[in-house]
């Protein structure tokens, strides 16, 4: 059996799961006024700038490779805190030389059980110490009944799951004392859709007060995969809540199935939707991520040039103030 009917399985025995009936809320049940209260965090120097995922596997070059100038770096907090020794001081390095954005992987934002409420504190802690502009999350959840299941699993799209999400990115907010972005999903089958995916986002961003992380790709993956206009989609957003963009590639599996990898190198389609969104809103920092295939570098410079090409051709001279 293929590893996505494994998932489809999954997700189907666990719809039970989203009993949205039956949630109570755990503590930190701070006053709806207060998520109001945090601005986006984005200063004047991370606008209109393109960065690039920070990995391991490519650490020399972002310290050490003149060629290479990315306006900025992103990575995972989760992969990077409470780190000692060699890998500590390659992070502090960099954090010297880049402005930093941070991407989380363990939030779970969907979840029913409590927030971590630990890992917040040190999440909010290890983002002060390190600058870090932006944080953002994943629309998805990631555990459930106290299993880490490793994926950023797909919400129904529900009303239900709308309050619940908006009440969690409030009281992450009202505890971090910073607006967070969210970012929307790929995602290889709906789970108990009662209404439409833009609108899902679209109430879950607009009530809770946090920013929209738009990933073109990740929009391109599900109107390939689900049939649907994916200009029209970005249309559906509200743009005026987007505040920072992922862009990266994905694999074609078959004729009708494309997974987001971060594997490949960026199709022109999908610079073609990044054009499109872009020229309608104003600049915002623009992140290229790359996980896989690291021994592929030239072509993580050539995205990199040909993503300033584009923000350059539609920002920099009309927006700039
Ligand atoms: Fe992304």
């Amino acid at each position: 059996m293929h590893w996505l009917d494994h998932s489809t399985a999954f997700f189907l025995s666990e719809l039970s799961f989203y009993d949205y009936g039956s949630i109570s809320f755990w503590g930190h049940n701070l006053s709806n006024s207060l998520a109001n209260k945090y601005s986006t965090n984005i200063c004047f120097c991370m606008k209109n700038r393109v960065g690039v995922g920070f990995r391991r596997d490519i650490a020399d070059e972002f310290l050490h490779n003149d060629n290479f100038n990315p306006d900025f770096i992103e990575f995972a907090p989760e992969n990077w805190m409470g780190m000692g020794g060699y890998w500590k001081k390659i992070l502090d390095k960099a954090a010297e030389k880049y402005p930093v954005t941070c991407h989380g992987l363990s939030l779970s934002i969907g979840s029913s059980e409590p927030l971590d409420y630990g890992f917040l504190k040190e999440l909010k802690v290890f983002l002060n110490d390190c600058n870090v502009e932006i944080y953002s999350e994943h629309l998805s959840y990631t555990k459930s009944k106290n299993a880490h299941l490793y994926d950023l699993l797909p919400i129904p799209f529900r009303e239900d799951a709308v309050k619940h999400i908006i009440q969690r990115i409030k009281e992450v907010q009202d505890i971090l004392e910073r607006k967070i972005a969210i970012e929307n999903v790929s995602y290889y089958t709906p789970v108990g859709a009662q209404m439409q995916e833009s609108d899902f986002i679209k109430s879950i961003v607009e009530e809770s007060n946090c920013d929209l992380l738009l990933d073109v790709n990740n929009v391109y993956v599900n109107a390939f995969n689900h049939k649907y206009d994916a200009m029209q989609f970005i249309d559906d957003m509200p743009l005026d809540k987007v505040a920072y963009i992922h862009m990266a590639g994905h694999e074609k599996v078959s004729d009708d199935l494309i997974i987001d990898t971060h594997g490949q190198a960026i199709i022109d389609p999908v610079y073609d939707l990044f054009e499109y969104t872009i020229s309608k809103i104003k600049p915002i920092p623009v992140l290229l991520e790359r996980d896989f295939n690291f021994n592929q570098f030239n072509s993580i410079v050539d995205e990199f040039k040909q993503l300033k090409a584009i923000t350059s051709k539609h920002w920099e001279v009309s927006h700039v103030s």
